[in-house]
């Protein structure tokens, strides 16, 4: 079955993908981010979307989920890596650093979120003890050492409603909560790919500590430094990842 790498900020398309078409895909809730790229990667035959659309014009709140979900699910897909910019909350979260969170807390509100709503003959609820799948998130910790890339193997996504960054007090407030690192993406998309049974992992790139955790406010340029370097480790992630698959 089908693999599918989901771009956010910062990867907008995929190096080294060898494309072979683009399909506009209609769901039942509306348009995906943008036409759907089919492509080999190192060989494998893999799906592509940005996220915020290919010019990254879509912020994340107005982010169709269920339609990209729909649509990537409608075209076979089964496992989902999704690649996302975060702010570090935990100490080894700088940075530069990519994660790969095992659990997630979700802040944000008023996102379609669920598959679950009309036209039900039973209300079903799914399991999401463990949010992201274990499998896919050893793969990505397999291939990070493969490449000798220090990667935080573990922790916790506060998902944030954005598109401005959190205050001082609010991360404070995240860290007590227990998350490690802060993004605006990973809910609902991580629950609704659960609800249609299709595996998914993330791949964070740290691009800035959270709010109030260095002096100053965060500095944009700042971000896009690390944003540019964090996508070349992502790169290099996915040369040996998707060999595994
Ligand atoms: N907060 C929320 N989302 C983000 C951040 C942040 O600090 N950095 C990148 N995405």
């Amino acid at each position: 079955m089908g693999v599918a790498i989901i771009g956010g900020t910062g990867l907008t398309r995929l190096d080294y993908l060898k494309i072979t078409h683009r399909e506009v895909v209609h769901t039942p809730y509306g348009e995906p981010s943008a036409p759907i790229t089919h492509g080999i990667l190192h060989g494998r035959e893999v799906l592509f979307i940005a996220r915020h659309g290919y010019a990254h014009t879509i912020p994340p709140h107005r982010v169709n989920y269920r339609a990209n979900l729909w649509a990537l699910q409608h075209l076979g897909v089964d496992r989902l890596f999704a690649v996302a910019a975060v702010g570090g909350i935990h100490e080894a979260m700088a940075p530069g650093h990519i994660g790969f969170p095992d659990q997630i807390i979700d802040y944000t509100w008023g996102r379609h979120h669920t598959f679950i709503e009309d036209d039900l003959t039973h209300v079903t609820h799914v399991d999401f003890t463990y949010p992201y799948d274990e499998a896919m998130r050893q793969l990505l910790i397999a291939s990070a050492q493969e490449v000798g890339l220090d990667a935080v193997e573990r922790g916790t996504y506060g998902a944030t409603q954005g598109p401005r960054l959190e205050t001082a007090a609010e991360i404070r407030r995240m860290k007590q909560d227990g998350c490690d690192m802060v993004g605006m993406t990973g809910m609902p998309e991580a629950g609704l790919a659960r609800e249609l049974s299709i595996a998914y992992a993330s791949c964070t790139v740290v691009v800035n500590w959270a709010a109030g955790l260095q002096p100053g406010p965060i500095s944009m340029d700042e971000i896009g430094r690390h944003l540019h370097t964090g996508m070349e480790r992502v790169r290099g992630l996915l040369g040996a990842l998707i060999p595994r698959l």
